[in-house]
């Protein structure tokens, strides 16, 4: 059975082929209006959201299915009554899709060895897969391709996104600078180093980890950051973590090292903080193609594991 957990269990092949599909479906989403007919995604919500949430609920509303909000709060689950094994035991007897927003990475794992369905990973504090293949899909509309770009990341790079990043960049033969102070709470966890070098090996690509934000920045066909306060982190860290961190905002005085960079944040972004409002509101900024193109990934996902899970339609 095919989940999407992280871009690390994918192959370049079934990277490239899901972004092919999502470009297919927006260019005639009329085409797909029956693609997911009759079928059922529960979505359980551990964290907040608006981007995920609204386009896998659009997304299975324009092919024909239904998306059901499952607040894990309000859940047996999330009361301490259940566990995981059995809310997905059931689950897998209604639905044909499974999606999970969870704080514990472990816990989709988990997910995952129980259900008999697929089950997508809607973020957890290690990964956040599905933002990925959306973006990797804007990068392709703006820069016409992928193998041989340079995308560079600033900030909090011990957290999902980047790590997804770091599973998805080399895979697909583009190169990567991860641009963050040299501490273990803000650099990229080892594990996915080392299979972001053993990726970048096989295509070519290169993976470069560094406390010099000029230094990565130079010539990069991308600009990536993401929140300095991820929806894990407790409130009371502001302080500190904005004085580590500024150092690595993205400013205009950095962009002007890549004049030619489209820049990227996935949302939900704080002008002031990991960006200034200049640069997200300027005119490198595609942040909204970034947002609108989940929708359209998401499509590709649910279709792409609804198919090769071969459950046959109620
Ligand atoms: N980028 C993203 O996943 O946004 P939400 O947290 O709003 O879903
Ligand atoms: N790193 C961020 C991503 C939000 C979509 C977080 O986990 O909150």
């Amino acid at each position: 059975m095919l989940h999407l957990v992280t871009l690390k269990d994918w192959s370049q092949e079934q990277i490239l082929d899901t972004i092919a599909l999502a470009q297919k479906i927006k260019a005639a989403p009329e085409k797909y209006q029956d693609a997911l007919h009759r079928r059922v995604l529960v979505m359980i919500f551990e964290k907040p959201s608006l981007r995920t949430r609204v386009s896998f609920e659009t997304g299975m509303a324009q092919m024909g299915g239904h998306a059901i909000f499952y607040d894990m709060s309000a859940s047996p689950l999330g009361a301490g009554k259940e566990n995981i094994h059995d809310t997905v035991k059931t689950v897998s007897r209604y639905a044909d899709l499974i999606m999970a927003r969870l704080f514990e990475h472990e816990k989709i794992e988990e997910m995952v060895r129980h259900a008999e369905i697929p089950v997508i990973n809607g973020l957890t504090n290690y990964a956040h897969p599905c933002q990925i293949l959306g973006d990797l899909l804007t990068i392709r509309e703006h820069k016409g391709g992928l193998r041989g770009l340079t995308l560079a990341y600033f900030g909090d790079a011990h957290n999902n996104v980047t790590h997804s990043l770091l599973f998805a960049c080399p895979r697909v033969g583009m190169n990567i600078r991860v641009a963050s102070p040299p501490t273990e709470e803000f650099m990229p966890a080892e594990d996915v180093l080392a299979d972001a070098r053993q990726a970048a090996e096989r295509t070519g690509a290169t993976v470069e980890v560094t406390s010099d934000p000029t230094a990565a920045v130079q010539g990069a066909d991308v600009v990536y950051t993401d929140s300095w306060m991820s929806y894990h982190i407790p409130k009371e860290q502001l302080d500190r973590r904005v004085k580590a961190l500024m150092p690595f905002q993205v400013n205009s005085e950095l962009m002007q090292h890549a004049p030619d960079a489209v820049f990227m944040n996935c949302l939900p972004a704080l002008r002031g903080y990991e960006q200034t409002a200049e640069v997200i509101d300027g005119r490198q900024s595609v942040v909204f193609d970034q947002a609108e193109n989940r929708l359209h990934i998401q499509k590709a996902i649910m279709i792409r594991l609804v198919q090769e899970s071969g459950r046959k339609t109620p």
